[in-house]
């Protein structure tokens, strides 16, 4: 086809090939000039341009995979629930997190630990600092990552992390009582993503803003997640007598993932104050408009302040709202309080 053309073409007189081009042209153009063409000739530009920049960043990835270390950037941002009524009055050493609780443990730029734990409330009716074994726990990891293991050459999983976690809040007695959930995720120098997850916190990647990885929710019922608990034996035959018993779970229950990461991916773990009211087409939305901000830090302090603002709104749609609305066949509409802990990675 083309060389037949171009047959034609050598056989042509100069000014007829140039009159076809011009021609040629104008159609292109004619075709063009309706604001709805015009609309689609942009999104072409640009899908070209990012297919073009694509292209060139999969050979940088390519190369960088093979030699150079991948880098990441973390931030956190987070909002209690408001702890003005009376069962927490009286409870101390509440973090500024609430019953959620974070740690972000770099070991240089390009390996990194992070996770966030959200403490069972149900312990501060009792008296209990509910806060308290996230906490702990959050800072034993912390620790291990820095301490116990960071002179050790073998690499260590999310799971491993949460067990040493635990083990340690449980055998030094640091936690009297209480119940956590728990995410951990390491970002290894080659760009691996490993991810243990227990409980109903999440995590999700979203690569041009889109989701292309998240882990799925551990529960045992409605709102009744996996957790690790810690509860004196008295209490433990106290519930037995009355035919009940805790959600206890061990470590190894948690679930194990894998995914292998690009540049400019955009990891987020979340503690279920989010994931209960916003579903993930809003956080699609929502990183699609933040995709250009200079400012890591900022985008996720508005991220949580925009789930904030929707957790009190009575007339929002939450997800909790909706899976209300489903079991008990009735309308039910509000967000959901509750603490909200967000930590965004983004691979660099
Ligand atoms: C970062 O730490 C990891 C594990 O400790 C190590 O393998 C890697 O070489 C370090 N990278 C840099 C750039 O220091
Ligand atoms: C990348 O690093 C992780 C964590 O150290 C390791 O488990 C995995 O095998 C590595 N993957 C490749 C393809 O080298």
């Amino acid at each position: 086809m083309f060389t037949s053309l171009g047959g034609v073409g050598l056989r042509s007189p100069r000014l007829s090939r140039s009159m076809f081009w011009l021609g040629l042209l104008t159609i292109v153009i004619g075709y063009l000039l309706t604001t709805e063409d015009l609309y689609r000739y942009a999104n072409w530009q640009s899908r070209g341009f990012f297919s073009g920049s694509s292209a060139g960043f999969n050979a940088s990835s390519a190369q960088a995979s093979s030699s150079l270390p991948f880098n990441y950037k973390a931030v956190v941002a987070y909002q209690a629930k408001d702890r003005s009524d009376g069962v927490y009055a009286n409870i101390k050493n509440n973090s500024p997190t609430g019953e959620d609780n974070y740690f972000i443990a770099m070991r240089n730029s390009s390996d990194l630990y992070a996770g966030v734990a959200d403490g069972v409330g149900g312990w501060a009716e009792h008296g209990y600092d509910s806060s308290a074994i996230s906490r702990e726990i959050c800072s034993c990891m912390r620790d291990f990552v820095f301490t116990s293991c960071g002179g050790k050459s073998t690499p260590f999983t999310p799971k491993q992390l949460i067990d040493w976690g635990y083990t340690k809040v449980k055998k030094d007695e640091i936690v009297k009582v209480g119940g956590t959930t728990a995410i951990v995720a390491h970002f290894a120098p080659n760009g691996s993503l490993s991810v243990a997850n227990l409980g109903d916190s999440w995590c999700g990647v979203f690569r041009e803003s889109r989701l292309v990885f998240q882990t799925k929710f551990q529960t045992v019922g409605f709102n009744a997640p996996y957790q690790l608990a810690i509860i004196p034996d008295s209490m433990l035959k106290e519930a037995a007598r009355r035919g009940g018993s805790y959600i206890q779970n061990k470590p190894n229950d948690a679930d194990e993932y894998n995914f292998k990461l690009k540049q400019n991916d955009v990891v987020v773990l979340a503690t279920d104050g989010v994931t209960d009211n916003i579903a993930v087409e809003d956080m699609e939305l929502f990183l699609k408009d933040h995709a250009d901000d200079a400012n890591l830090q900022d985008t996720c302090q508005t991220f949580v302040d925009q789930v904030v603002k929707l957790s009190k709104d009575p007339t929002f749609p939450s997800v909790f709202a909706q899976e209300i609305s489903k079991l008990s066949g009735k309308q039910y509409s509000g967000g959901k309080e509750d603490d909200i802990t967000v930590v965004i990675v983004k691979v660099e």
